[in-house]
């Protein structure tokens, strides 16, 4: 197969990007794929670049939004001789803005080039964290109370205090705040308006986390994420070695199990989801499960969430990578 690993973009989730295309790219040249590599904001990759881009990690803190190149370049690589355009299928390797919310997706429907994940309709429900709650609670699938900050960004009880304010589009919990004093309420909205204008408050749910890989739209194993030394998954516990314990399966009973892989597929269903996805639940005290939200593309290191569970069902890195560019050529 002829693969270019498309990757980059010009939000806070740039260097999660191009960690999980060195690793996507790795994985596939192993196999005896064509690969190819291109940055949305710098065109296609030197091949004395290509070892670089393999052994990326993602740094402690998440880049600064000033320093992220600002302009992209997708549509010139469609038109230029050996760009998109040349390639059997183009593996999204992007989180977040234009990359994961259907815009880049329309580009390459346009273009007529086939691109793996979930097509433009189900990237933007996905990635609005309120849509996606809307359409979860229609759908029968438990998701936390929520509201979405007015203009004067005022504390609001209605869910009581702790809440997560976060921006409603955007991923890795960046400019994510867990608000316990009301009084700190106005800052953190502040914090997550640097991503996204508008912003969502929702209610926490003390517990658990545990997210499911879905592919060919069934569920594959739970895991449960306990994160070291916060109280949430944060950045820096997704991304730093040894930042979080990740039992994969989960230790729960299987009747729990089969309950949350149920909801996992109505979530990804709900959404209109593509081949695959992660979604990301918490369970309360009672056992109640609470689903976040459903990533249309999640992290693809070989370390990340997704592949450890497929891995648990047999699907080791590389055949994953290689079972999500079939799909979008079948
Ligand atoms: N947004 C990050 C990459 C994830 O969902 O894994
Ligand atoms: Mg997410």
């Amino acid at each position: 197969m002829r693969v270019a690993v498309l990757f980059g973009g010009t939000n806070s989730e740039r260097d999660v990007s191009i960690a999980t295309a060195g690793q996507v790219f790795r994985a596939l040249r192993d196999r005896g794929h064509d690969v190819s590599a291109f940055d949305t904001t710098a065109g296609k990759l030197k091949p004395s670049d290509e070892d670089r881009l393999m052994e990326a990690t993602v740094p402690v803190e998440p880049p600064d939004l000033s320093i992220i190149p600002g302009e992209d370049v997708t549509m010139q690589l469609l038109g230029e001789p050996g760009g998109l355009r040349s390639v059997d299928v183009v593996f999204l390797a992007l989180h977040g803005g234009t990359g994961e919310n259907g815009t880049i997706q329309g580009l390459l429907d346009l273009a007529g080039v086939p691109y793996t994940g979930s097509g433009v309709l189900a990237s933007a429900m996905a990635m609005d964290k309120d849509i996606s709650k809307r359409l979860f609670r229609l759908a029968g699938v438990p998701t936390p109370d929520w509201y979405m900050v007015g203009p004067t960004a005022e504390f609001d009880d209605r869910l009581g205090c702790p809440v997560v304010v976060k921006p409603n589009k955007q991923g890795s919990t960046v400019g994510l705040t867990v608000v316990k004093d009301p009084a700190l309420f106005a800052d953190a909205v502040r914090v997550a308006r640097v991503h996204d204008q508008e912003v969502m408050v929702e209610k926490f749910v003390p517990g658990r986390e545990f997210v499911i890989g879905v592919l060919g739209g069934e569920a594959l194993a739970v895991g449960e994420i306990i994160p070291q030394g916060s109280e949430i998954f944060d950045y820096r516990n997704k991304y730093q070695v040894d930042g979080a314990v990740e039992i994969f399966p989960a230790e729960i009973p299987d009747a729990q199990a089969d309950e949350m892989r149920s909801l996992a597929v109505q979530a990804h269903r709900a959404l209109k989801l593509g081949n695959y996805s992660r979604v990301d639940f918490r369970v309360d005290g009672e056992g109640r499960m609470w689903c976040l939200e459903a990533n249309t593309l999640p992290g693809m290191t070989a370390t990340s969430l997704l592949p450890q569970s497929a891995a648990v069902v047999g699907i080791g890195f590389a055949e994953l990578c290689e079972k999500i560019c079939q799909n979008a050529l079948d």
